[in-house]
């Protein structure tokens, strides 16, 4: 995942020689250089394998809105991953899949992230973040990312989908194999565990279908996982193989996004201390303030679309032609100049932020309602708990440059 460029990020040169398929050293840390050379030299930029690159806040926004750009991605992700349950995930799971199918797919989910049916959380999360809170007092010394925030999405998710809480881990673990090969470069080994993650889960997640439908749904499904079923059963609107793909999808898209935001959310106030601070005042934090974690993090930071009819890009003012094979930069349109007032500083007094974190058009992110909730709760808890939080240790990044995040964040209490 490295390349041989010793181009300044800044320069033009930079973005002309800018690979996604090639990366620069130390890109993980510190990506937002080479996108603001790109939208600044090369907006419209081709990557080594042809693909297009969008890093200008109203380009990524027109292509993501263009109800006639699809996601289906069936002849790479065959050729990338070959036979077998990774290549069945990416294909069945509703992400990839266009309407009308993914509109069937999603239609049975939407009810249980509804604002309200979110809401109805809340007692559960803040039970839940006060124990975390309560273990993190004890020991004074803990890995933010393992011990705090990694804990939260994945209890919330399994009990969402209605499968028990203590198999959490082991589904983390699996979900995240399934995950990193949708990254723009990966190696074999990286498919091969993506292809033994997929199957542990299918068999894992059959025991749970068989459970569900021996029952039977009466009435209001209560989790997820009745829902699928009942539709399942109720004039086969749902196949099994979707039933457990979606149930992979909510997983992944359920943790790793949210415990990102977490875990970079915490690291990025430790260095604006005052911001810090003022969270565990006892205003909490407003609905802009948790926009602007969001905006600022961008845990998931690339998205892909092909084109099939011509696309104007209105910043960059190029016509992409129908076909093209586009990767939008959400991170990059996050810190676009053009869109917000000095973007590389995290504001929590912000206004306005239309911020692009969780997508747009048909696909916009199902489970933004719980991670906003997830978001306003944990933040001014944990800054009133500790408000002399600071870093015990270098923070360790993940390889994931789709799910940009930490791997590790040890932290000392006070
Ligand atoms: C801060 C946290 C999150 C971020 C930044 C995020 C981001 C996104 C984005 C950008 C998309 C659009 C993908 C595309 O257009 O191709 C998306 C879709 C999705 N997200 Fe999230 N997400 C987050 C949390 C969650 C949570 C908590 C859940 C579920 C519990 C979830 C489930 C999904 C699902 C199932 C989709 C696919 C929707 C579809 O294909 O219609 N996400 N998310």
């Amino acid at each position: 995942m490295t390349s041989t460029s010793s181009a300044l990020p800044s320069t033009p040169e930079a973005a002309r020689t800018f690979d996604m398929f090639d990366l620069p050293p130390g890109y993980i840390q510190a990506p937002y250089p080479w996108f603001r050379a790109l939208r600044d030299h090369d907006p419209v930029h081709r990557n080594g394998d042809g693909t297009v690159l969008l890093t200008r806040y109203a380009d990524v926004r027109t292509v993501w809105r263009d109800v006639s750009a699809i996601v289906d991605k069936n002849e790479m992700f065959h050729a990338k991953f070959g036979d077998g349950p990774l290549y069945e995930h990416h294909s069945t799971a509703m992400l990839f899949r266009d309407p009308p199918d993914h509109d069937r797919l999603r239609a049975v989910v939407t009810p249980f992230f509804s604002p309200g049916s979110v809401e109805r959380l809340r007692p559960f999360i803040e039970n839940l973040v006060e124990d975390l809170l309560d273990e993190a007092e004890d020991r004074v010394e803990l890995d933010f990312v393992d011990d705090f925030a990694a804990r939260i999405p994945i209890a919330l998710i399994t009990r969402i989908l209605g499968v028990p809480p203590e198999d959490g881990d082991l589904l983390r673990a699996m979900g995240l194999t399934v995950l990193l090969p949708l990254n723009p470069t990966v190696s074999p080994e990286t498919v091969r565990a993506g292809h033994e993650g997929a199957a542990q889960f299918i068999d894992y997640l059959d025991e749970h279908v068989q459970r569900v439908r021996a029952k039977g749904v009466d009435g209001d499904p209560e989790t997820v996982l009745e829902a699928l079923v009942a539709a399942h059963l109720d004039g086969d609107r749902v196949s099994i193989a979707e039933v457990v793909h979606m149930c992979l999808l909510l997983m992944n898209g359920g943790h790793e996004t949210t415990t990102n935001l977490m875990a970079v959310g915490a690291h990025s106030l430790l260095d604006h201390p005052d911001q810090y601070c003022g969270l565990g005042a006892g205003t909490g934090l407003g609905d802009g303030a948790v926009e602007e974690l969001i905006r600022f993090v961008t845990p998931l930071q690339l998205q892909g679309r092909r084109t099939t009819r011509p696309a104007d890009l209105p910043s960059s003012g190029v016509t992409l032609p129908a076909g093209t094979e586009v990767i939008l930069c959400q991170a990059s349109a996050n810190r676009d100049e053009r869109a917000f007032d000095r973007p590389d500083v995290l504001d929590l007094g912000r206004r306005p932020n239309a911020h692009v974190s969780f997508g747009l058009g048909v696909h916009v992110c199902v489970g933004r309602p719980l991670a906003r909730l997830e978001t306003r709760i944990v933040f001014p808890r944990l800054a009133a708990r500790f408000p002399g939080l600071q870093r015990a240790g270098d923070p360790v990044w993940n390889d994931n440059v789709r799910f940009r995040g930490l791997r590790s964040l040890p932290v000392r209490t006070s």
